[in-house]
């Protein structure tokens, strides 16, 4: 077997209680604007993953003091906007879309070039979508026929009124990150609500932004200032969603994960589960820089048929793969609206049926969604993961329900978001 490929043997089921790594979405979030703000910022609880590695390097190779302690902590140094130089060489985001574009956000308003690049799979996804709004800000952008790498020369940006034509929090993000030094007031008008952690986010470094239905308003001319105490970064409900899945998924399974981020525009894979027949709970028990932080609890309860509609997507499009395994254990998935997918880590919609299909499991692709029925059970077999960290973690999902072994090809990518995936799925099999 190759090297990268991870094989999967059936388990009875999958109990007990995981902590689960620090969110991505935030982590990232909190590196940039450290990178921006004036003092120190310490961060503990960081995702572990490279895509985060990526966001640290690129801020330190933009002249800013970044100081990772271990895998999950990172004290930044931050001089003001006034600190980011513009670096000699391309900043390589290497897998992580969120690295690229809140990058290319961040860097439109100084006064130098800067270059992104990305590994195979980040280079065929789309850039406008970023790179159009920040241009009609006033930056002069270039790209690879819409792809990395992009260049951006920075220069004074002037607010404006953008309605995103896609549901996205990057880009989202991405703007919101220009406006603060733009001139006047810049506003984002969004399809459909996306997740909000840099709404959320802003306050703790001291910065504005106003939330109005789908419309969030940045006021331009604003310096971000580290906040007084550390940061810590909740677990990743994203993360959490491969343990609930597989608990709800499985007979006798339950699952209880502490600390974990419970914010709504994360939990829709929760409400899915429950459709499905999951008994489920969360509990916030506190809220740490804006973010609802508690505890998840999932025990299987039975297999049912759920549809999945557009306007859900947002609030679950990184769960869609682990929900697709989790109906592969047992009743059905209908998604539509969710042609996303195609333009994620890998085209996910193509990439996950197809390997539903080699391990036994009865899919169905559709232009903007897909079909799952989990009336008979995985035979096991083999899947390619196609270099996506959350097609492995789906596929190694449905081998753990399969009747027989199940081997994940192109597996070494599950590092992008939860490096000890393997060792925390032996600690609960059971
Ligand atoms: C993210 C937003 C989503 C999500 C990605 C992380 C973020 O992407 O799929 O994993 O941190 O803002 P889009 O903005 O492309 O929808």
């Amino acid at each position: 077997m190759a090297r990268d490929t991870l094989t999967i043997m059936p388990v009875r089921s999958i109990a007990g209680a995981m902590p689960v790594p620090g969110d991505k979405s935030i982590s990232h979030r909190y590196v940039l604007l450290a990178g921006i703000a004036r003092g120190r910022t310490a961060i503990t609880g960081l995702a572990p993953g490279a895509d985060v590695a990526s966001s640290c390097e690129c801020v330190r190779r933009l002249g800013v003091s970044v100081e990772r302690s271990d895998s999950t902590a990172v004290t930044i140094d931050g001089r003001g906007w006034a600190g980011l130089q513009g670096a000699a060489e391309a900043l390589d985001a290497g897998n992580s879309g969120t690295s690229m574009r809140l990058l290319a956000g961040l860097v439109a308003g100084r006064p130098f070039r800067t270059t992104l690049t990305g590994d195979a799979s980040l280079s065929r996804r789309p850039m406008r979508r970023v790179l159009d709004p920040l241009a009609a800000m006033g930056a002069r952008v270039s790209d690879t026929a819409g792809h990395a790498p992009i260049t951006i020369d920075g220069g004074p940006l002037a607010g404006l009124h953008w309605q995103s034509p896609v549901a996205s929090a990057q880009v989202k993000s991405a703007i919101m990150l220009a406006g603060l030094s733009a001139s006047g007031t810049t506003a984002i008008t969004e399809p459909l609500r996306t997740r909000d952690h840099t709404e959320r986010a802003f306050p703790a470094f001291g910065l504005a932004c106003e939330v109005s239905a789908l419309t969030i308003l940045v006021a331009g001319g604003q310096q971000a200032t580290a906040p007084a105490s550390p940061l810590h970064v909740p677990g990743d409900p994203s993360s959490a969603a491969v343990w609930a899945a597989a608990a709800a998924g499985l007979p006798g399974g339950s699952v209880r994960i502490d600390g974990v981020c419970l914010n709504p525009r994360r939990l829709g894979f929760v409400r899915v589960l429950e459709r499905m027949g999951a008994r489920v709970t969360t509990d916030i028990q506190t809220t740490v820089a804006g973010e609802p932080v508690g505890t998840l609890l999932v025990a299987h309860g039975g297999h049912g048929a759920a549809v999945i509609a557009p306007d859900e997507v947002p609030d679950l499009v990184d769960e869609l793969p682990v929900l697709a395994a989790r109906a592969a254990l047992g009743g059905s998935l209908e998604v539509s609206g969710a042609a996303e997918l195609r333009v994620k880590e890998s085209d996910r919609i193509a990439a996950l049926v197809t390997g539903l299909r080699g391990l036994g499991v009865n899919a169905e692709e559709r232009p903007d969604g897909f079909l799952v029925d989990g009336s008979a059970r995985p035979r096991g077999g083999s899947a390619d993961a196609a270099a996506d960290h959350r097609l492995v973690m789906a596929f190694a999902l449905v081998g753990l329900g399969a009747s027989g072994p199940s081997y994940i090809l192109d597996a070494g990518a599950v590092a992008v978001s939860y490096p000890d995936f393997t060792r925390d799925l032996a600690r609960l099999s059971t």
